[in-house]
This record gives structure tokens, C-alpha cells and sequence, in this order.
């Protein structure tokens, strides 16, 4: 459990006390404990034991650079959607080598960039379409060079089987990604057939937040059928990359862990005898989500009737989770947890009636300050400035100590950058 109480009943992450972060930093505050993040990445690259493999972490779970850093370092390469996720991972010190681009539009200046970096371009590029195929091949082509590229297929799981929020299943037939498990065959040709393309890999992704193996199972199944008709095309492949997803507990219970899917991975490795080549992973939410909390003071309650809500200084702009997915973030006092208590409904001072965060069950004498926990994975990267708010600032914990923060962008800069739009 990444957030604690001591022995004097404070809320604390990495082994410090979050109420003595306010003291500091003003509120809505990302806290991030980076040993448990590193260690995170350890746990999971063991289910590997000595296989070759690839944890490409996914940078949009959290792309703060000393995340991506600390995980660089226990040897994770990086999965990016877009040029600046792109530059974040080799300016944290991802290798080009270990850096895997997915995304089902990508324009051609980051097509350029992936293909161009270093000289050698990245690990693989994810082609999501037929029509990508072309669009790559004339880049490189234009560029003299040869690209790695990979197939992200979508293996068409029954809808049923992702069991997951609508929004984040990704691998049924109606979602937008990848090539289609019909349109393989074709799409395996047109880059064979490519003399500026190179074939490294087969990708899929079906969604996020699993809290059964069975959809990536299967997933991956298809991806290694679809990876044996491929070298029997002549292709030399590398790696299959069976995709992120692995879910968590976020308070309803999570009976699998991530080494679960790896572990269920390998095995439909082994079944499709095709050991030699390279597992690649790509976790987000599973190696951040539970090390970061989003901390937020208690504005004031409003008692109307019988209800009763807390409204507090962060808000959907800050973690849309709930808002978009009705996702659920457990709200915790920050202070010793005394007398009695009853179920609050916390919200936000969006205004927007999504802005809120549930029931909770909080002190009757409403506390100072709370955390939403969970929050390391799709909060700090989904943040907007909706209704002229500030980006909330970020700390980053290590050893028991803040190592880092980010500075808080005041309001007036976001006031005179709308009032200069349009004028120049
Ligand atoms: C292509 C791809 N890979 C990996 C991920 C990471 O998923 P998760 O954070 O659930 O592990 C995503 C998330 O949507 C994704 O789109």
C-alpha cells in the first residue's frame, strides 16, 4: 500500500508526511514517490526472468521527467504517442533503442523525427493502418533510409471479453486502432514488399485497466499467430508486443497483478513456440497510478437538506478520471482520522457538474486538506486550464525526501495570453 498512516495517524507516500508538503506548496499538488515507481519496474521485469524482453512504459500514463527517468534507469524503454512524448523519452534518457511510437494518426514531421533520431530512427515505429503503410514508406523513401517499423493489428476481442470502461477498450472491432486482424495479410505484404521498411515486430493493445488476464490472453494469441505468419512471409521479425493495460486496485479490488499478464504472456509465447523472439510490454497505470496523489485543501462544505458536500480546491481540470470514465479515486484526510465520521460527496470547483468525485466517507468535522489517491497514472497528463485554472504544480519524493517540484504557473499569465490571442 503506497500511502501509509504512522504512527501518529498522517497520511504519508515514500515515508513522508503529505500534510508538511503544504506547508511548501500550495494546493491542488501532485505528489510522487519515485522508489516506489522504480520498484515497480524491478518487480515486474522479474516475471521475465532471463528472456529477452521489453518493458516500453507508456509515457502518456505520466510523462513527468523524473518518472520517466527513474524508470529509464531500471532499464523500462518507452512507448510514445506523439513527437513530444517522443522527446521527453530520449531527452529522460530513454535510448532511441528501446523507444516504441504508436498512435493512430501520426503527422508526418513526427514520422520524420522517429525515423530520423540519432540517424538510425527508434526501435519501431507502430503502423495503425494500410494508409500509414504508404504514408511511411514515401517519408523514408524521401529520407533515404529504412525504417523499423512494427504492425499494431487489432485482434478483434468480443467486445464482452474486454472487461473494462467503454472508453478504454481499444482492441474490438469498432475502435479505431490498429490494422484490422482481416487487413493483416495485406498489411504484412506492403511493408515486405518495401524496400525503405524493415518488419520488427507485431503490436497489439486492447485497453487499460484489466482486472483479468483473459482479453490480453487472447490478444497476445493473436498477435503471435499473426507473428508466425509473418516469418513464414520472410519477415525477420524481433519482438511481439503484447500491449499495457494491467489494471490496478483502486479500492474496489484488483485480484491480478502485473506480473499476472506477463507471466500469461510468456505463456502464449511458449505455446506458439516462438520463444526466440523478444516479449515486449507496455504498462502505464500499473508501474505510476498507486505511487502519485493529487493533494487538495478543503475549501468549505455545503449543507443543503440531506446532502452534504465537500468542496475542495482541486478539481476535474486537475484529474478528469472521474469526470470522463466515472472512474473512482478513494478521498483520504490527511490528518489523523478522529471521531465521527459520514459520507461526504467531494467536489470540485469546475463548473461543470461532472466535477465530482464521489462519496466518501470523512470526517464529520471536515479536514484541512485530503489526498485523492491513486492519481500517478492519467491525472497530471489529462490536466487542463478549463475554466482559466492553474496546472497544478508536481513533487517528486525520493528517499524519504522532496528531491524535486515543479513551479505552479500563475493564473495571470493564462489571463494575458488570452487577452493577447488573436491580437498580434
Ligand atoms: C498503445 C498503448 N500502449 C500502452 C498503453 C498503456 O495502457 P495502461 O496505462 O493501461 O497500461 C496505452 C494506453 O492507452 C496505449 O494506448
Amino acid at each position: 500500500m503506497p500511502t501509509l498512516r504512522d504512527e501518529n495517524g498522517f497520511l504519508t507516500l515514500g515515508g513522508v508526511r503529505l500534510i508538511d508538503l503544504l506547508a511548501d506548496h500550495s494546493t491542488p499538488t501532485y505528489a510522487y514517490d519515485l522508489d516506489g515507481i522504480t520498484a515497480e519496474a524491478r518487480d515486474l521485469r522479474t516475471a521475465f526472468d532471463d528472456a529477452p524482453h521489453l518493458v516500453a512504459y507508456a509515457v502518456k500514463a505520466n510523462s513527468a521527467g523524473a518518472i520517466v527517468r527513474s524508470l529509464a534507469s531500471q532499464g523500462c524503454g518507452a512507448d510514445v504517442v506523439s513527437g513530444a512524448e517522443l522527446q521527453v523519452a530520449l531527452g529522460a534518457g530513454v535510448p532511441p533503442h528501446r523507444i516504441v511510437y504508436s498512435g493512430v494518426a501520426k503527422r508526418d514531421d513526427e514520422l520524420r523525427l522517429a525515423l530520423r533520431v540519432d540517424g538510425q530512427g527508434i526501435l519501431a515505429v507502430q503502423l495503425e493502418s494500410l494508409e500509414e503503410i504508404a504514408r511511411i514508406d514515401a517519408i523514408a523513401r524521401s529520407l533515404g533510409l529504412r525504417g523499423q517499423v512494427s504492425i499494431r493489428m487489432n485482434p478483434s476481442v468480443d467486445f464482452d471479453t474486454l472487461d473494462t470502461h467503454a472508453f478504454i477498450a481499444t482492441g474490438h472491432d469498432e475502435a479505431k486502432f490498429g490494422v484490422a486482424r482481416a487487413d493483416m495479410s495485406d498489411a504484412l505484404d506492403r511493408v515486405l514488399r518495401s524496400s525503405c521498411l524493415e518488419l520488427v515486430g507485431i503490436a497489439v493493445h486492447v485497453g487499460s485497466q484489466f482486472t483479468s488476464t483473459a482479453a490480453y490472453v487472447e490478444a497476445a494469441r493473436v498477435a503471435f499467430e499473426v507473428a508466425r505468419e509473418a516469418r513464414n512471409k520472410g519477415a525477420s521479425l524481433r519482438f511481439v508486443d503484447t500491449g499495457g493495460g494491467f489494471g490496478i486496485d483502486y479500492g474496489q479490488g484488483c485480484p491480478v497483478r502485473p506480473c499476472d499478464f506477463v507471466r500469461a504472456a510468456r505463456q502464449a509465447q511458449r505455446d506458439a513456440q516462438l520463444d526466440d523472439l523478444a516479449l515486449f510490454v507496455e504498462p502505464g497505470r500499473a508501474l505510476v497510478a498507486a505511487h502519485g496523489v493529487l493533494l487538495a485543501r478543503v475549501l468549505q462544505p455545503k449543507v443543503s437538506g440531506a446532502r452534504r458536500w465537500l468542496l475542495v480546491d482541486a478539481g476535474m481540470n486537475d484529474l478528469l478520471r472521474p469526470a470522463l470514465y466515472q472512474a473512482h479515486h478513494r478521498v483520504v484526510s490527511l490528518e489523523p482520522v478522529e471521531g465521527p465520521q459520514e459520507t461526504w460527496r467531494v467536489a470540485g470547483p469546475v463548473c461543470e457538474s461532472s466535477d465530482d468525485f464521489g462519496m466518501h466517507s470523512l470526517p464529520s468535522v471536515p479536514p484541512r486538506a485530503v489526498a485523492l489517491l491513486d492519481a500517478g497514472a492519467y491525472g497530471y497528463t489529462m490536466a487542463s486550464r478549463y475554466n482559466g485554472r492553474e496546472l497544478a504544480p508536481e513533487v517528486f519524493l525520493r528517499g524519504g525526501l522532496v528531491e524535486s517540484s515543479t513551479a505552479r504557473q500563475p493564473t495571470e499569465h493564462w489571463v494575458e495570453e488570452r487577452l493577447r490571442a488573436g491580437l498580434l
